[in-house]
């Protein structure tokens, strides 16, 4: 079965075509880095414009990439949730022309069930019941992964997401927008004990997590070395920070896995890709006895190979969308 998936939750547009949930024929992103990063972070009428100006065009050039025929397509999966309302309405009427069009049925797709689905194109063999952290941009949450369309969220950031700590602690350091992977460079040659930056813990809930009190942390740490004149030690400021949000995630993450009874672990997301964050994991699901698995760099940002993914398995449960599909801007998992 061949899907063809839309992506625009937020500042990538992006149009796959996966078969049968596991192999991607084609996946065609457009990102608009450089269109936001001259404000320091995304502009959500720019992101809507700019997925108006180049979906078709990455639809067409799919179907010439993958060089399969049209009438090969057998439904449309797009991400309807969460994200910015107006990039996401591009994407879901996109999906409904193409759908109605080529008359084949449109999926509706989680953004987050698929930043966890893209493990299914890195990983043959994996399937549920399993433990996943999701981490990007605007979601941190600890998901509890029953069946491919059956998810509980059993803990989540109370404030900001850990992506959104990442960016902002990056512009303080002065390394541009998006800085989560500046920050992992950075971090690299620094000496991570060398700034306590604080770990905050949510009384009612061991899985929930906080990362604004570090945010605020960092830019106080910087603004007061400003003040005084004090060279800051960025490379070990990123380190400590990198540290900070890995400890924040790991532990919770792997507590959660045992308390629950799983034996694997999924992590998923465009901080996923932090080196830090991949070691302190790889070394702690060694220690438990635990199976981890990571989504490969290019599949840990936002894609639409892994809403192919996904609608696959939304497909076969019998998820179905109708031409008055509405976007949203939040919903739960
Ligand atoms: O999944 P994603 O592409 O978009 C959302 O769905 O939000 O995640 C983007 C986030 C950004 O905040 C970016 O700074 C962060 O992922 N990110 C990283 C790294 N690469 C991207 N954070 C930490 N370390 C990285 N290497």
């Amino acid at each position: 079965m061949i899907i063809l998936s839309v992506e625009s939750s937020c500042d990538e547009t992006a149009v796959a075509l996966v078969e049968d949930g596991r192999k991607v024929l084609t996946d065609q992103i457009f990102s608009q880095v450089d269109l936001h990063a001259v404000y320091g972070g995304v502009v959500p009428e720019i992101a809507s414009r700019s997925h108006t100006e180049v979906i078709s065009i990455l639809a067409q050039r799919a179907i010439a990439e993958a060089g399969i025929t049209r009438d090969q397509i057998d439904a449309v999966a797009v991400t309807y949730a969460p994200g910015l309302i107006g990039a996401l309405l591009v994407g879901v009427n996109f999906a409904k022309a193409a759908a109605m069009s080529l008359g084949v049925p449109l999926i509706p797709v989680h953004h987050i069930r698929g930043h966890i689905a893209a493990n299914y194109l890195a990983f043959p063999d994996l399937e549920p019941p399993f433990l996943a952290l999701a981490v990007s941009g605007g979601n941190s949450m600890i998901v509890d992964v029953r069946d491919y369309t059956d998810m509980k969220i059993i803990g989540a950031t109370r404030d900001d997401a850990a992506g959104e700590c990442f960016d902002k602690t990056a512009r303080v350091l002065g390394l541009g927008y998006p800085g989560g992977r500046p920050i992992d460079e950075l971090s690299k040659t620094g000496d991570d004990s060398k700034y306590k930056l604080p770990l905050a813990h949510v009384e009612d809930n061991p899985y929930d997590m906080s990362f604004s009190g570090l945010k605020t942390a960092v830019i106080n740490l910087a603004h007061q070395a400003q003040q005084k004149g004090d060279a800051l030690d960025a490379p070990s400021l990123a380190a400590s920070f990198c540290k900070a949000v890995s400890d924040s995630l790991v532990p919770r993450t792997i507590a959660a896995a045992k308390a629950l009874g799983k034996e694997k672990v999924v992590v998923a997301g465009g901080v996923a890709a932090n080196s830090r964050i991949r070691r302190d994991f790889i070394a702690a699901c060694e220690k438990e006895g635990l199976r981890l698995y990571f989504p490969p760099l290019k599949l840990c940002g936002d894609n639409g190979a892994m809403i192919g993914a996904q609608g696959y398995y939304e497909y076969m449960a019998g998820t179905r969308g109708t031409m008055d599909l509405n976007a949203y801007a939040n919903m739960m998992i």
